[in-house]
């Protein structure tokens, strides 16, 4: 079941994303050769304790961290750790998903360490991101599901990427996982139509080259079998009876 939310739940979605979106985008600056990812990951944490954030992966499953943090051909759920050092031309997403008063936003970005390597490296994000755009324009009250996916899917493979079939975007709430799933590719038309009140997390995961995975040994960090570079963005977004509202898009002066 899609839950529709009422307005109390929209606002208190909204300051949890204002509020997170101001630490994504203050990251960037953290993001230099050296650093560890495990230090990212506890300056994250102390971003969010700052705000009165509560980290919804800590403890989810076993996982201990309050950010996935995945380099180069790890596509999601990367593992911070003290051994994972940054180099320039690396390419890292951060995703972090986090409660405020009870209520998610989840969110993800994706950076390079200095300067991109390759043309086609800088490609990916950008491509990464529009098509995160392009399935935003979809997240319309009377549109279907499948709107979303397949505009996904297209932006991405127009440019010649990968679309990863085997993780998938996802309805959002009081919990970081609702229904419905969102896939990121797809033909328009189907599923469940979209109404005020929805909200949904929009992440494609997009690769160089092909788009299967796998999980790794520990269990949670998902790598491309060809080893690939991957790009990962993700905005939560709720439906309206007009424009899509972006929680996590960064903008001034948050607040209930
Ligand atoms: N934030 C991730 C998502 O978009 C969830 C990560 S699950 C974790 O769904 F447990 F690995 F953190
Ligand atoms: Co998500």
């Amino acid at each position: 079941m899609i839950s529709i939310k009422n307005k109390l739940s929209i606002q208190k979605m909204e300051v949890a994303g204002g509020l997170l979106s101001e630490i994504l985008q203050a990251i960037g600056s953290m993001i230099k050769p050296g650093v560890s990812t495990a230090e990212l990951d506890r300056w994250i944490e102390g971003e969010l304790l700052a705000r009165g954030l509560k980290s919804k992966t800590k403890g989810y499953m076993g996982y201990k961290h309050a950010s996935c943090i995945s380099v180069n051909d790890e596509v999601v759920h990367g593992v911070p750790s003290d051994k994972k050092i940054l180099k320039s031309g690396d390419l890292v997403k951060v995703d972090v998903c986090a409660s405020w008063n009870g209520y998610c936003a989840d969110m993800a970005r994706a950076f390079f360490v200095g300067e991109a390597t390759d043309e086609r490296h800088r490609k990916l994000i950008e491509v990464a991101q529009s098509a995160l755009d392009k399935g935003i324009a979809q997240a319309r009250a009377g549109n279907k599901l499948s709107d979303i996916s397949a505009a996904i899917q297209q932006e991405v493979e127009k440019h010649g990427f990968g679309v990863i079939r085997d993780f998938a975007g996802h309805g959002i709430g009081k919990q970081m996982h609702e229904d419905p799933e969102v896939l990121n590719y797809g033909k328009a038309g189907n599923g469940p139509v979209l109404r005020p009140g929805m909200a949904l997390a929009l992440e494609p995961m997009i690769t160089l080259g092909h788009y299967d995975v796998y999980v790794t040994k520990d269990e949670w960090t998902v790598k491309t079998v060809d080893k690939s570079l991957a790009a990962h963005v993700e905005d939560t977004v709720i439906i309206t009876e007009h424009e899509p509202k972006i929680t996590t898009r960064f903008r001034d002066g948050v607040g209930l």
